[in-house]
């Protein structure tokens, strides 16, 4: 059977540091506040780079460290919950500005897990011969729906994206992904949720002259989250993950190099580490420089460790996601 191969990684995040100390003189918090709860130092914040910029620096990043000409792709999958437009998709943006004619492009929302949905979802086309090179990228220019004066999400989130370039396996080699899981438990809903537009046409309200008058609130699109539930939610379900992917694989903890987490929160991370009895060493972080990216997050940690030399041929490596719908899911790599 074919197996799909990460031929490239890259990422992207805009250059405006955003430290916690610069987040203090917007809201009641504190740099020990931050670091202590959750590991963040600072984050990057756009002031400039649209969802489609930051997803089209990171997949020709990507591509140029694959070494294909972009028209090999034929398939772009895009993770992301802030596209500049409702239509068309961040994917097919990103398409039309690499110029790969004919390409399949499409959207996917799974939140924080968003790369790992559009990875596992890009791998099927691959595994089954439809499409022999993908695309897939996770970008969110988070900041758009953060609610900047509420302290408890506000310190959290960054901008960025992260992208990767699959490839089939060679015949008989047993290279890239072994196995993955998706997983999503809807009535959690709630805990962390960011509203759309609401229902509104004349049939609803009379005619109205602005957004305001048709009793659009701008509050309400933006991100709004139980953090205490939204932390059990993700000690609980990846640590379950982790150990789901690992026997499903069939190996052992200690046959993990690394583990490849959604960066969301140093004490998460820690957290499955302890329940997973695997050491929090073999855990990549960087949301001390970026805070929790979103979609983005994976795909920047995995292009960060690749660079860093962190990952040689041969490891098993972990990806492993979670966020708002609730969703989850993992992936086992064979790194080649
Ligand atoms: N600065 C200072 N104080 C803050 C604060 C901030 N940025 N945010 C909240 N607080 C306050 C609260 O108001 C509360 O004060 P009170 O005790 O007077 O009511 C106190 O700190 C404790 O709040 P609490 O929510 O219990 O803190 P916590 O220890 O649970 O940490 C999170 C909060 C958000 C860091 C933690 O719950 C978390 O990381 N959850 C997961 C969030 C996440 O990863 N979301 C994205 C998933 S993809």
């Amino acid at each position: 059977m074919r197996r799909t191969v990460i031929i490239g990684t890259g990422s992207y995040a805009p250059d405006n540091i955003i430290s916690n100390d610069d987040i203090a003189k917007l809201v009641d918090t504190s740099d020990e506040w931050i670091s202590s709860r959750t590991g963040i130092k600072e984050r990057r914040i756009s002031s400039k780079d649209t969802t489609t910029d930051m997803a089209y620096e990171a997949a020709k990043a990507a591509i140029k460290n694959a070494d294909i000409n972009p028209e090999d792709i034929d398939l772009i999958i895009c993770a992301t919950i802030t596209p500049d437009y409702f239509m068309p998709s961040a994917a097919c943006m990103v398409q039309g500005r690499l110029k790969v004619d004919g390409a399949a492009a499409f959207d996917l929302n799974a939140a924080c897990t968003g790369f790992v949905y559009a990875l596992v979802t890009a791998s099927q086309f691959i595994e089954t011969g439809m499409y022999n090179k993908a695309l897939v990228i996770g970008v969110d220019a988070i900041s758009k729906i953060l609610d900047w004066e509420d302290r408890s999400t506000c310190v959290l989130f960054g901008d960025g994206a992260g992208a990767v370039v699959l490839s089939a396996s060679e015949a008989g080699d047993n290279k890239g992904i072994i196995t993955s899981i998706l997983s999503s438990d809807g009535s959690k809903h709630s805990i962390l949720q960011c509203e759309a537009l609401p229902i509104s046409n004349p049939y609803v309200v009379p005619a109205a002259q602005s957004m305001q008058d048709m009793g659009f609130n701008k509050k309400s699109s933006v991100i709004r989250m139980e953090g205490q539930e939204v932390f059990k939610y993700a000690v609980r379900n990846v640590s379950a993950l982790i150990k789901e992917a690992i026997l499903r694989a069939d190996l052992r903890a200690e046959d993990i190099s690394c583990i490849i987490s959604h960066q969301a929160n140093s004490r998460i991370i820690e957290a499955v580490a302890k329940n997973c009895n695997i050491p929090s060493s073999k855990f990549f972080m960087n949301l001390d420089r970026y805070g929790n990216t979103s979609s983005a997050s994976i795909g920047i940690a995995l292009d960060e460790a690749s660079r860093a030399g962190s990952l040689s041929k041969g490891d098993k490596v972990i990806l492993v996601g979670f966020g708002g719908g609730m969703t989850s899911g993992a992936v086992v790599l064979d790194w080649s």
